[in-house]
């Protein structure tokens, strides 16, 4: 996966670092280092709950919109890919945007439709509380259309706290939340009469994205919000669970599990060299996620298990952990096990969803890949 080119360049020029390359990297050296020392100011203000991507909104925009762009288009592939009935071509796609800043989720979603049925034609609704964001978010749209995208985009300028007041009176084919309801809802839980008006303002089979940083407490929250929408049957959720029995790892008792994606991409050019001297592992997109469907279809789950685990090696074997619907389960290889049929359980990776054929389930939470088991990628 890669930022697409055009986006790569707008955000350069609108950042003034047009051309930045290795090469031309020594004559911005005193801009760099400044951003550098915004991106260390927005990680520590993040870490203590401070929302400072206003202040250093240049550092965010040249760091964290890439990669919320990236965490997008990801989803909605897998959307495309898993769920393709939730994303049926429209005339036109209405989005809105819930604590859009600069616009990476909606501007991933136009790309990702885009990569879909080849026209565009969206409706974009950014909403936001802070000027200085929706400024850039704006001048992103202008920059696109100038270059031919057939988008039109609206901003307001609104706080979300108070969910009812802050929406218009409209239903939306898609609503995301991207990296947004961290800020917006500072309680242990997410309430589900916030998400139930999200849900309220979506059409007939239209879905609500969410979105949230890689971290135990936001991660946690979704999950926890995910088996109440399924318990009360309030709405369908799509991804990326597989099954609608009680989470997994919500089911494990000590509270230490947190589902969560990690995704290589390749980040361009500019980031890597932003990223000197930073050293963050920029090349994982690490984030939670939750696709809610409005509707309470009988759309068939498509088949498999959901990997939530890296690929573990260990001496004389090697296992993942798999979400089922009778809870996690260890699945383990021995590598005396390792066959043709098998061959794949090397190759598995945190996100996949695979199939199995002739396991052995030594325990309910306990099974093992033999000589004869088949495993299959999806
Ligand atoms: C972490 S940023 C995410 C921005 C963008 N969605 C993305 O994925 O890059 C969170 C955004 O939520 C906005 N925000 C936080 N609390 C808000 C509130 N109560 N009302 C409106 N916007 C809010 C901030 O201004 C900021 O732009």
């Amino acid at each position: 996966m890669t930022l697409p080119l055009s986006i790569c360049e707008e955000i350069l020029a609108s950042a003034g670092f047009e051309g930045l390359s290795d090469a031309t990297e020594s004559s911005h050296k005193k801009r760099l280092r400044v951003i550098r020392d915004q991106m260390r100011e927005l990680s520590s203000d993040f870490a203590e709950g401070i929302s400072s991507e206003s202040r250093y909104s240049m550092a965010y925009f040249l760091y964290n919109f890439p990669l919320n762009f990236m965490k997008t288009l990801y989803v909605f592939g897998e959307i495309s890919i898993r769920r393709p009935d939730f994303l049926t071509p429209r005339q036109r796609y209405r989005i809105l945007d819930i604590g859009c800043g600069e616009g990476a989720g909606m501007y991933g979603a136009y790309y990702a439709l885009k990569s879909l049925d080849g026209s565009g034609n969206t409706r974009l609704n950014g909403i936001d509380g802070s000027r200085k964001m929706l400024e850039r978010a704006r001048d992103m749209a202008a920059r696109l259309r100038r270059r031919g995208e057939d988008l039109t985009a609206g901003f307001a300028n609104r706080d979300l706290t108070d969910i009812r007041n802050a929406l218009p009176r409209k239903r939306y084919d898609i609503i995301i939340c991207s990296n947004s309801l961290a800020e917006i809802i500072r309680e242990e839980t997410l309430p589900n009469k916030y998400i139930g008006i999200l849900l309220g303002h979506l059409c007939e089979n239209g879905i609500l994205v969410i979105i949230e940083p890689a971290l135990k407490k936001y991660a946690r929250r979704l999950m926890q919000l995910r088996d109440d929408l399924v318990k009360h049957k309030a709405a369908q959720v799509i991804l990326p669970c597989l099954h609608r029995e009680k989470c997994s790892l919500l089911k494990i008792d000590s509270r230490d599990e947190w589902c969560h994606e990690s995704v290589a991409w390749k980040p361009p050019a500019f980031l890597r060299i932003l990223n000197k001297g930073l050293n963050r592992e920029i090349d994982t997109l690490k984030f939670t996620y939750l696709v809610i469907a409005r509707t309470k279809s009988q759309h068939v789950l498509p088949e498999g298990y959901r990997v939530i685990s890296g690929l573990l090696k260990e001496k004389g074997r090697m296992r993942i952990f798999l979400c089922t619907e009778r809870g996690r389960v260890e699945l383990v290889r021995l590598n005396r096990s390792k066959s043709g049929k098998n061959l794949l359980f090397g190759r598995i990776h945190k996100g996949d969803l695979i199939k199995l054929h002739d396991i052995v389930v030594r325990n309910p939470d306990y099974w093992e890949v033999n000589f004869q088991t088949v495993v299959e990628i999806l």
